[in-house]
């Protein structure tokens, strides 16, 4: 049996896929607010109730679901793994290139499973592609974007009045701050590459509420392979949100996601367009992305009304399975601690390329055994 604790409301979002889980059992819950606490315990049953994190860490769980604000992650994700307890930390990994590096050398100390919790590489939409790219149905990739607009200006205070995390850790900051939704699943369509270099650029400060934020936050990211990724980022726009936006392009044709797909106008739908698809006429044109379903993954096209019932088309129960089978095999799962690291680093680091000129800033190689001497910033 695997002893789960969730820390932070916003965890329960993988409870229907912890509860399918065979052998598992969500043992604990902690929240400081405590009408949330006791809300959240009664929709889970059974389970015991902490207010203090470092208390929850006493008990016999196995594993902690970090999804607290932002700026609690590291120091309890190295509580955690100090006290022997797995983690599956929310995005962002971490709040400064110090935490990163930190946040590494005790997954790597305390030998426990760190798991970054990017749920949206999970959704059928990217997961499809990714297997398209993996067949070379796409060629050679080599260009793509990826963007995260939600205008949360009307979550930065909270119900009762308190300032909420959000207006210093996520709005209070300048660069791309909340990268991963959008660098999480597009770097899936790279296989084998990793982010070496960005540049970020911004229109300058329009938001009315008060914030140093940019209106809408451009950086470039140059892999390994010399690929190009375009990350957006606007939070404080008056616009209706579009969290998951992506284009890959390939040699061989591309993929653009539904730009218009939700709202009173929508009915865009994500699309492809393939070089092995020309029309009758030899031209490219647009090919619904659900037509290629047969591509999909088999757990996806497989998964029960159960594992469905989880959410985002199976993702959210998918997310938890890998966390669950990595603890279980005792093998670090595909989204771990260096892959969250490099993914929060580029939003990190843009902070500081966009207030020095949009100066090209090198992306460490987050990796097992890290010499001390790269753990630092290079201007
Ligand atoms: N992956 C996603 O799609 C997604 C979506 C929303 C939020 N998030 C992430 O989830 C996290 C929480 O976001 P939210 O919107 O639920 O925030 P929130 O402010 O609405 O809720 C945070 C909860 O954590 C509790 N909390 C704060 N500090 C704590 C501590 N030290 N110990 C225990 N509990 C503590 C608060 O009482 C509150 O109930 C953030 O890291 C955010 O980035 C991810």
């Amino acid at each position: 049996m695997i002893k789960i604790g969730i820390a932070g409301v916003r965890g329960l979002s993988t409870l229907q896929g912890l509860k399918i889980m065979p052998d598992v059992e969500i043992a604990a819950m902690c929240d400081l607010n405590e009408d949330a606490l006791n809300n959240a315990a009664e929709r889970i049953g059974g389970v015991k109730k902490y207010r203090v994190f470092e208390d929850m860490l006493e008990s016999d769980i196995d594993a902690v679901i970090i999804a607290t604000p932002m700026q609690c992650h590291v120091p309890q994700a190295i509580a955690a793994l100090e006290a022997g307890k797995h983690v599956m930390s929310e995005v962002t990994a971490g709040v400064s290139m110090d935490e990163l590096f930190w946040l590494c050398e005790c997954v790597e100390k305390y030998n426990r499973i760190y798991m970054y919790a990017e749920n949206y590489i999970y959704t059928p939409q990217v997961q499809l592609v990714k297997s398209m790219v993996l067949r070379g149905m796409f060629g050679e990739t080599y260009y793509a974007e990826g963007s995260y607009l939600h205008n949360i200006s009307n979550i930065l205070v909270y119900p009762n009045g308190k300032t909420s995390w959000r207006s210093y850790w996520q709005c209070g900051k300048r660069g791309n701050f909340y990268p991963t939704h959008s660098i999480g699943p597009v770097m899936q369509w790279f296989p084998g590459e990793r982010i070496t270099e960005i540049s970020t650029f911004s229109p300058g400060v329009y938001n009315t509420v008060g914030l140093k934020q940019d209106s809408g936050t451009t950086t470039m990211c140059r892999t390994d392979k010399g690929k190009l990724i375009q990350i957006r980022t606007d939070c404080l726009s008056p616009r209706p949100h579009s969290m998951d936006l992506y284009l890959l392009q390939g040699t061989e044709g591309i993929f653009q996601s539904s730009v218009y797909g939700k709202g009173n106008l929508a009915g865009d739908v994500d699309r492809v367009s393939l070089t092995s698809r020309k029309t009758a006429k030899g031209e490219m044109d647009w090919t619904p992305l659900t037509e290629f379903n047969e591509y999909l993954p088999d757990k996806y096209k497989n998964a029960t009304h159960e594992q469905l019932g989880a959410g985002h088309g199976g993702g959210d129960f998918f997310i938890v399975e890998d966390f669950i089978e990595a603890i279980r095999k005792n093998i670090q799962p595909d989204l771990n601690v260096y892959k969250a690291c490099e993914w929060t680093a580029v939003g990190l680091l843009s902070a500081l390329s966009v207030t020095n000129g949009s100066r090209t800033l090198e992306v460490p190689h987050f990796r097992p055994a890290m010499p001390l001497e790269e753990k630092r910033v290079k201007l």
